[in-house]
């Protein structure tokens, strides 16, 4: 097949490195300087339906994934199908479900998925009434931007002053613009978090390993929070576990499309909180893929991901198709001075070994200057490891980010510690 990878980042480059490996011919819109060794790169930008279309007819493709959030809560997808293309990635409707977390809370409680108690806000008096009540009555306050942040626009607060200032940063000082006129005040759930993916064509669901993200900037879950800094798959999670997380939240979400009647052709990326005594509550959907979740995935997928993704667009998905690595992978990013803070850019970049074997390093705020590679974004690499072990996985990943010169790269070192 030929297929259009949209997007720049590290999971875009997993996506396209798994899809040109399965033998598919990939081209990637606007892609990075990494995935020039499978794909070819086309600079038109998401936010240019019109020329994304253009493209993707010119080319003749016989799929478009739609690697970011953006352009999906903005109908790319819609726009593409309309013009006859066959897409992975729901259209505008179903892309409120991460677009807007007012429209993600209420869909869980009309149709019972579990997930924190709470309060839907647009004025600071309505702020301060539901953190007092919900403070008196849990183990504490989230309180969260309702549109699209960037990852920024949630604060676990530590106290009922914090979570009032973070309510006023939003509805009075727009810190967060138009996606914070409306605010989600929710109940504290204590746990551990897990990433799941499923991939469904809007009938019937694949339900891919369950990862497990470090989103804090420093060791040891300090820190300001990131669009995540390393991931491991498989998780920590057990059988039960995941089998608690199909059944009580993954399969209600399908059936709850399918009441609402939105055709959904995609990912559902469920951000859950499991307790203490195994119970899983929803914090959030996205609807794609996750990153730096993705590189792990893709190292450890076997089988013709593109049959996958395009049965699921046509509605068809086909199950049986996709089988995984039984060793462990783990993902370290390598991250640029200041992030996640103001990003330096324009470092250059050297020192990355090839490809070897079990080893990958996934491009993501990569570009090239002048012939050279330098740093273009907060996230700048994502290092994937197999091992047949997580200690041996994280050896080998480490061993590569230590061979990689970058002025004033960040790194996590403990990620798949926490065994
Ligand atoms: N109700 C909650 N209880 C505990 N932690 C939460 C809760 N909601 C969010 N968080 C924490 O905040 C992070 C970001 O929240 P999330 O809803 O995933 O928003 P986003 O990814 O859009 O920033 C989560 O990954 C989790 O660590
Ligand atoms: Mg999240």
């Amino acid at each position: 097949m030929k297929i259009l990878v949209l997007g720049s980042g590290g999971r875009e480059h997993a996506l396209v490195w798994r899809l040109a490996q399965g033998g598919h011919e990939v081209i990637a819109a606007p892609g990075n300087p990494g995935m020039e060794r499978e794909a070819r790169c086309v600079p038109v930008a998401l936010t240019d339906h019109q020329g994304i279309t253009d493209l993707a007819r010119a080319e003749r493709v016989d799929l478009v994934v739609v690697g970011p959030e953006a352009p999906l809560v903005a109908g790319l997808a819609d726009d593409l199908r309309a013009n006859n293309l066959v897409v992975f990635g729901p259209g505008a409707a179903g892309a409120q479900l991460e677009g807007s977390k007012a429209f993600c809370k209420q869909f869980f409680a009309r149709h019972g998925i579990p997930t924190a108690r709470f309060f839907t806000v647009t004025t600071v008096a309505e702020a301060d009434a539901a953190i007092d009540q919900l403070a008196a009555t849990s183990a504490g306050v989230v309180v969260k931007a309702d549109g699209l942040a960037a990852g920024k626009g949630v604060v676990v607060a530590e106290n009922v002053a914090e979570a009032k200032a973070a309510a006023r940063e939003m509805l009075e000082a727009k810190r967060f613009g138009a996606a914070g006129a409306t605010v989600v005040i929710e109940e504290r759930i204590i746990g551990r978090e897990v990433s799941v993916f499923a991939i469904t064509d809007g009938n019937t669901l694949e339900v891919l390993p369950a990862t497990e993200d470090h989103k804090t900037i420093f060791d040891g879950d300090t820190g300001p929070n990131t669009g995540g800094m390393g991931t491991v798959s498989p998780a920590w999670t057990s059988a039960d576990v995941v089998d608690r997380i199909t059944k009580e939240i993954l399969q209600p979400t399908l059936r709850g499309l399918r009441a609402d009647g939105i055709d959904y052709r995609g990912v559902l990326f469920a951000g859950v909180m499991v307790d203490a005594g195994g119970a899983p509550y929803l914090l959030e959907y996205n609807v794609r893929f996750g990153d730096p979740e993705t590189q792990p995935l893709m190292a450890r997928m076997m089988g013709d991901f593109g049959k996958v993704l395009a049965g699921c667009a046509r509605g068809h998905l086909p199950h049986g198709v996709l089988a995984w690595d039984p060793r462990v992978a783990v993902c370290v990013v390598v991250a640029a001075a200041g992030y996640p803070g103001t990003v330096r850019t324009g470092d250059p970049i050297t020192n990355i070994p090839d490809e070897r074997d079990g080893v990958v390093v996934f491009h993501a705020g990569t570009a090239k200057k002048d012939g050279h590679l330098v740093s273009a974004g907060g996230r700048v690499l994502g290092v994937t490891a197999l091992g047949v072990s997580v200690q041996q996985a994280r050896e080998r990943a480490y061993a590569v980010v230590d061979e990689i010169d970058l002025a004033g790269k960040q790194v996590r070192r403990d990620i798949g510690a926490r065994r």
